[in-house]
């Protein structure tokens, strides 16, 4: 049955018809007059029901959000060590307020400038380098907070056709990520020395968006392709004109 299932899903995947927006999406279509003002709404809209998957559309859930890994390049001033990240959970997205969303038709780039109040993200780590000019290592799990997450996202879409349809992809995508506070803790750092564990988390805490500054590049890109992964599974499904109507 599974076998079978899985099968029926390729098949659809491949000849399948076009799939229209859910009916709990707003839709907004290019031509009418507040186009921009709608897709600020709709985007928001969108976000909060992900709790959820929506499977036909090929939009995940990510409330929460599970990675399987993710390793951040190091610093150049202050983290001198690659981060591996685990079985990461990310919470918080539902939360999301967007204050602009923009789709610029000619050049067909779609730009989101939203806030995540609390940013929560789950892991299992294993470090090893040194941070703070402190030789860290260790393996364990941990936890971090990023409030008041600033994202600003930049898609720049390309266009195709398939069976005489227009479909969108992305061809780019741009993430400025700015938190205005970091919480972080982490069990068994320096394979479980309590006093140098607190010790270093004590100069952590002191110093986090210093060494959050020096790492961000890294984690812009990361998390912008997660979010480009997650926007091409919609995009692949539902044709240009199924979301904002003919040019
Ligand atoms: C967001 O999800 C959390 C559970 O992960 C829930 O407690 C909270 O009420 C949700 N918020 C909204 C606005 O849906």
């Amino acid at each position: 049955m599974k076998v079978f299932l899985i099968t029926v899903c390729v098949f659809l995947t491949y000849f399948g018809s076009a799939v229209k927006l859910p009916s709990s999406f707003i839709k907004c279509d290019f031509k009418q007059t507040d186009f921009q003002e709608c897709l600020t709404t709709a985007v928001q809209n969108a976000i909060r029901q992900l709790n959820h998957p929506f499977n036909e559309v090929n939009l995940l859930a990510i409330e929460p959000l599970e990675i399987p890994s993710l390793s951040i390049a190091a610093g150049s001033r202050i983290v001198f060590t690659q981060q591996n990240y685990k079985n990461l959970k990310f919470s918080g997205f539902n939360e999301t307020t967007c204050s602009k969303v923009e789709f610029d038709v000619d050049t067909k780039t779609l730009k989101l400038d939203c806030v995540v109040p609390r940013f929560r993200i789950e892991f299992d780590y294993d470090l090893h380098g040194q941070v703070l000019l402190i030789p860290l290592y260790g393996k364990g799990s941990g936890w971090s907070i990023f409030h008041d997450n600033h994202l600003v996202l930049t898609f720049k879409f390309g266009e195709y056709e398939k069976k005489g349809k227009k479909y969108y992809n992305i061809i780019k995508n741009e993430l400025l990520m700015q938190p205005r506070e970091i919480e972080i803790d982490a069990d068994n750092l320096f394979d479980g020395d309590e006093e140098a564990a607190e010790r270093f988390k004590k100069i952590l805490r002191e110093n986090i968006l210093d060494v959050y500054d020096d790492v961000k590049s890294g984690y812009e890109e990361a998390y912008g392709k997660i979010f480009a992964f997650i926007l091409d599974g919609l995009l692949m499904k539902v044709p240009v004109a199924d979301l904002f109507g003919e040019k």
